[in-house]
């Protein structure tokens, strides 16, 4: 069976996304599949073999070497931000019928961004930030921001991912840094309240017919919050499993579980929340969570025993299904 690993993407992500693209290469097993590496980059789709880049055909998602075509059997997508997480390769692959991993194109669309999820979960009575969704050039005042919000606030792009463009907003002297911050990355942006508390990340997938947690995480960053260096520049520490009261625990597992079926979720995901008065605040879902050395996912893959190629075997199953 011809598996494409599929990595990069178009977005700053795409440097992550090629680390956890390794081990996904490094993990599966090779006496059942065929791997190949492929990038997705922006103008540059090609297939790796040592050290030669051959071209992605996009009408079929194929190449040719030695003037062989080959074609895959399934796509192992681990893509970080748009176009692999966001659903229009998703969709691309639905059109040529060659099954992926993770969830599906509209579940993609909908979960990368932050306002429609948010939406979502709302008519799921999922606790999370009050916000205000903003496009660039609305007028926005930031004395009503924090008098509706209270300060200090989050600034966020409403599409991307890893915290890039993300800032806490402090004092009011902050606000045009963070939103020119935030706009940066996408044309829209959420501004949220701060929740005060702890902040865990959870692993769920799809396993044997179950929804499953594969552990959670807290997350003690030395920034003033999980921001891009905490998560991949060492300023953070990661406690797995979290030490959590049981009832807590039970608490924070639930309102993961339900969040990935309410958002019709399929394989690897993990969601972020803060726990606030008892009460885990949802922050977010990444449907290709990054899998690179300093990723969360992996950590509590070795925490639960779970073998990262029976996880990724399991991946590839559901894709075929
Ligand atoms: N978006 C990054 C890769 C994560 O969720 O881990
Ligand atoms: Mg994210």
């Amino acid at each position: 069976m011809n598996v494409a690993v599929v990595m990069g993407g178009y977005s700053d992500e795409s440097v992550i996304s090629l680390r956890s693209g390794q081990l996904i290469l490094n993990n599966l097993d090779k006496s059942k599949y065929q791997v190949f590496e492929v990038h997705i980059l922006l103008n540059d789709w090609y297939c790796l073999i040592d050290g030669t880049k051959y071209p992605i055909n996009k009408a079929d998602f194929s190449f040719t070497k030695d003037s062989q075509t080959i074609k895959f059997d399934v796509i192992s997508n681990t893509i970080h931000g748009t176009p692999g997480e966001d659903g229009h390769m998703q969709a691309y692959w639905e059109l040529l019928e060659i099954p992926y991993t993770g969830c599906g194109f509209y579940q993609s669309s909908l979960t990368f961004n932050k306002r429609d999820t948010l939406s979502v979960l709302s008519k799921f009575n999922i606790p999370k930030a009050n916000s205000i969704y903003l496009s660039k050039g609305d007028a926005i005042d930031g004395k009503e921001v924090a008098k509706e919000l209270g300060l200090p606030f989050f600034v966020k792009p409403n599409q991307s991912g890893s915290s890039l463009g993300v800032s806490k907003v402090n004092s009011l002297e902050d606000f045009d840094k963070a939103l020119a911050f935030a706009f940066a990355e996408d044309n829209d942006i959420l501004i949220e309240s701060y929740l005060k508390g702890r902040e865990v990340s959870v692993g769920v997938m799809k396993y044997k017919g179950e929804t499953k947690v594969m552990g959670i995480t807290e997350i003690l960053s030395e920034n003033d919050f999980f921001d891009y260096e905490a998560k991949y520049l060492g300023k953070s520490e990661e406690v797995t499993p979290a030490n959590l009261s049981e009832k807590i625990k039970n608490h924070v597992e639930e309102t993961a579980i339900k969040v990935y079926e309410a958002l019709g979720m399929s394989g690897f995901s993990r969601t972020d929340f803060i726990i606030m008065n008892d009460i885990p605040h949802f922050i977010e879902i990444n449907t290709n969570p990054g899998l690179s050395p300093q990723s969360i996912f992996p950590q509590q893959a070795a925490y639960s025993n779970m073998p990262m190629s029976d996880l990724l075997d399991n991946e590839i199953s559901l894709a075929l299904q």
